[in-house]
């Protein structure tokens, strides 16, 4: 049994040399050589060895001023909140507003829960929560995406199952922002969205981290961002039933315009990736909205969970996916499906680490490479693909001015993402409405994160 401890202030860590030293020490240890062993690179536990240096970037995100860029979209959203607030609230007190933008993943699906790593961005859609301070010790909350219909749940004895709908999510917010805390008098909430719902774009997670950002406003509570994202994620397990991985939320809170993020989801910490100019992102809806119920995602999850179990018992007891070769999926007692989804988990783990030195060495026909090896697991392996993405991932990879394409986010139906070459976008994207092949085609270079509005 390894215990590592680490003692230091993270701003410190920036120009590396303590944090190199420290890694050294690890991947000398005979306990720990396993972490060496990965797809001819070396993954050393939790620390994030970059290319160009060494940044730990979670405890900076921590301290986003909350001055927002605010985009036309962003304002429009919040103009929707702030209508259906005041048909619905009383007038006069104070009442705050906040943005979480959706998010694509460029490459990294499905193995946030297996301890690997993500590489998604935020776009420039997504939620504004207006808030104020209620009365009668409920909560009334209410969305223009579902006129006329005020969910309201008391504050206290809050807990799963008491809500169900969408309005679970909120209950899950507002449960662990009110965690330790007196309970206010009551909360007003009214959320917009130009998000749609089931598209893989992460719309149940801008709904969490903008009801988040503006309950800790409207209660003066000054969270970390990591704090936030994992709180929304327990929203998301707890409350919604839905067992899913720290990548959404994690990207809503922390996101950064003009880059991608390169997130280590055991560690919870992440780095930059420049997204250059020269290249963008045309996001097309497949029209197949997801019916991803919590048990087909719950069963992926569990594939992997059992496989991993059996490489533990035959192996050692210390891994995650992510430490694992394709040649330990040959160890006794793995189901054949379940090895074809571990299959896929320590695969696209590779996939990710190669496509972070892809985008940043601009080899754009490798990264875009690794986007359609991705889907091609998703479908083959992961299973988590249909017909109507399977289409429009390959019309989109015989498209000129196309890098690569892949299904985004937990599949079932939703979006393809597709890595293009700036100057053609706005073509492809025409292409793809005036055929029909999409009914919503977006153009989008990275966004950044959730954030508190003025006003
Ligand atoms: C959903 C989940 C994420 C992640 C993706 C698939 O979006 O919320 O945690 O697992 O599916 O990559």
């Amino acid at each position: 049994m390894v215990l590592l401890l680490w003692v230091g202030r993270v701003p410190e860590w920036s120009n590396g040399a303590d944090c190199k030293s420290a890694i050294r020490g690890f991947e000398s240890h005979p306990d720990l050589s396993f972490l060496k062993q990965d797809h001819g690179q070396a993954i050393r536990g939790p620390f994030l060895p970059s290319p160009s240096g060494w940044t730990l970037n979670a405890a900076a995100a921590d301290m986003q001023p909350t001055s927002p860029n605010a985009s036309p979209g962003m304002l429009a959203v919040r103009t929707a909140a702030l209508d259906l607030y005041e048909s619905l609230y009383p007038k006069g007190g104070s009442r705050v507003a906040a943005y979480a933008p959706g998010r694509v993943n460029i490459i990294g699906e499905h193995i946030d829960y297996t301890g690997g790593f993500v590489m998604p961005m935020a776009i420039g859609r997504g939620t504004v929560c207006v808030a104020s301070l209620g009365e009668g010790g409920v909560a009334r909350v209410a969305s223009a995406q579902t006129p006329g219909n005020v969910v309201e749940f008391s504050l206290a004895g809050l807990s799963p199952g008491v809500v169900t709908g969408w309005g679970a999510y909120i209950a899950g917010v507002v449960k662990g922002c009110l965690d330790q805390r007196p309970l206010p008098p009551g909360l007003n909430l009214s959320f917009a969205s130009d998000l749609p719902v089931g598209a893989g774009l992460s719309s149940s997670a801008a709904l969490e981290v903008s009801a988040a950002l503006a309950v800790d406003a409207i209660l003066g509570v000054d969270r970390p961002r990591v704090d936030v994202a994992r709180l929304c994620r327990r929203a998301e397990r707890d409350y919604a039933g839905v067992p899913c991985g720290i990548m959404d939320q994690y990207i809503a809170c922390m996101a950064e315009a003009e880059h991608a993020l390169f997130i280590d989801c055991v560690s919870e910490q992440h780095r930059l990736v420049r997204i250059p100019p020269e290249v963008t992102f045309v996001i097309a809806d497949s029209g197949k909205r997801h019916e991803l119920t919590a048990g087909e995602y719950a069963d992926r999850r569990a594939s992997c969970e059992r496989a991993l179990d059996a490489i533990r018992k035959a192996r050692d007891p210390y891994r995650h996916l992510r430490h694992c070769t394709f040649a330990d999926l040959g160890v006794p007692g793995i189901d054949p499906v379940d090895r074809k989804r571990a299959r896929h988990s320590i695969g696209e783990c590779a996939r990710v680490l190669a496509a972070e030195q892809a985008f940043g060495s601009r080899r754009w026909a490798q990264a875009g490479d690794l986007m359609r090896q991705s889907h091609a697991s998703l479908r083959d392996d992961y299973e988590v693909s249909c017909d109507e993405l399977n289409t429009l991932a390959d019309r989109l990879n015989a498209m000129p001015g196309v890098h690569g394409a892949r299904l985004t986010g937990a599949g079932f139906g939703g979006c393809v993402v597709a890595l293009v070459h700036e100057s053609l976008a706005a073509e492809i994207a025409e292409e793809l409405r005036s055929s029909g092949a999409s009914p919503m085609v977006v153009v989008s270079r990275p966004a950044g994160a959730a954030t508190v509005l003025p006003g």
